[in-house]
């Protein structure tokens, strides 16, 4: 079997970009592939976090990928913090990664603008961080959002790179980018991205918000003045709610055209909250399931960690003989 990567900063609250971006194509393939999914809580240090948040919000996004259909047995999920395999290759790649490259990353730029005042070197090598993420287990396939395409092509980059240094060693990963859900919009300006960081909780919708909540935040959506709908390029936010609606429901944009021709604003969004509620109601009553058990999480988190270092070493022990480190 390929072998897929993929993983979540467990940093605030999980949305409904990072859902269908990410972790409902993580569900679709998981049957597939060999699947290692990451809460990197690693990656979330690069913006400083309360301590005791944090441990929380691991916890909570460990429990939410079971939640959403990721068997635990059949897969690899565990906190990237516990594999120190993770941080000794993203040493060593470092060392294969030019300054230049990583000072094209729009991401980088993008947060050093808002990050005045902790603009550390960890956010600056985050790109390499997830690089050896993905090159520690062979990955062929990563699923991800449309935000990560420019992190992937570097880890790709350096594995070639690599490779043509000292010969085979890495799999060069590709990217799994769906057509639908890559790249949610804000529900408030919606030619942005939703994310979870916005200063509005109007933008986003979290996987965990109540019914109610997201019936509210679905009707504050920014549209638009006509009242055609229709999914076009100038219509962002009503293309938006449709790519919603469509994920929610497992159909197609031709689809939903045509079951809501003729009909207004109002009525699709009733209609997009009512199945975005039916798709996230079952993950949330799993969700505090799943979270209350805590031996059944323990014992996951334990045992899953100790088979991907197992597996992480394989490859790391390759790499140390390549570069030369005494053995
Ligand atoms: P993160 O935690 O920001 O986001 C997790 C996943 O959600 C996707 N995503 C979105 N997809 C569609 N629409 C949106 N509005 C939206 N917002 C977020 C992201 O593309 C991502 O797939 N660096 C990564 C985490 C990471 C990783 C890895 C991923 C670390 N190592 C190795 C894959 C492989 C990140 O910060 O994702």
């Amino acid at each position: 079997k390929k072998v897929i990567f993929s993983g979540m900063q467990p940093t605030g609250v999980i949305t409904i970009g990072n859902y269908f971006g990410a972790l409902k194509n993580w569900v679709k393939l998981h049957n597939e592939y060999n699947c290692l999914f990451c809460v990197v809580d690693m990656h979330s240090i690069t913006t400083r976090q309360d301590p005791v948040k944090l441990r929380k919000s691991a916890r909570e996004l460990l429990a939410l990928y079971i939640a959403a259909g990721l068997d635990p047995d059949e897969n690899l999920i565990y906190y990237q913090s516990h594999v120190p395999e993770h941080a000794e290759l993203s040493w060593i790649l470092s060392c294969f990664t030019y300054m230049g490259e990583l000072n094209r990353m729009t991401q980088f730029k993008e947060k050093s603008q808002k990050s005045e005042l902790n603009l550390n070197a960890g956010l600056y090598t985050y790109p390499i961080l997830m690089a050896a993420d993905i090159l520690l287990f062979k990955t062929d396939l990563v699923p991800v959002g449309n935000d990560q395409k420019q992190h992937l092509e570097l880890a790709r980059d350096i594995a070639s790179r690599f490779n043509g240094i000292y010969g085979d060693t890495f799999t060069v990963p590709e990217p799994y980018i769906a057509k639908m859900g890559a790249r949610i919009a804000s529900l408030q300006e919606p030619t942005k991205k939703m994310s979870k960081s916005d200063e509005n909780p109007n933008a986003y919708i979290s996987l965990l918000d109540e019914p109610s909540v997201i019936r509210k935040k679905i009707k504050k959506a920014v549209t638009d003045s006509d009242a055609l709908i229709a999914y076009t390029e100038e219509k962002a936010g009503i293309r938006n709610l449709i790519d919603i609606y469509c994920l929610s429901k497992d159909i197609t944009t031709d689809e939903a055209l045509e079951h809501f021709q003729g009909k207004g604003y109002g009525e699709l969004k009733e209609q997009v909250a009512d199945a975005l509620i039916a798709e996230l109601e079952p993950i949330q009553k799993r969700f505090k399931e799943i979270l209350s058990d805590k031996a059944y999480l323990d014992g996951i988190i334990l045992k899953n960690a100790e088979s991907a270092s197992r597996l992480a070493e394989r490859v790391l022990r390759k790499v140390k003989k390549k570069v030369g480190y005494p053995q």
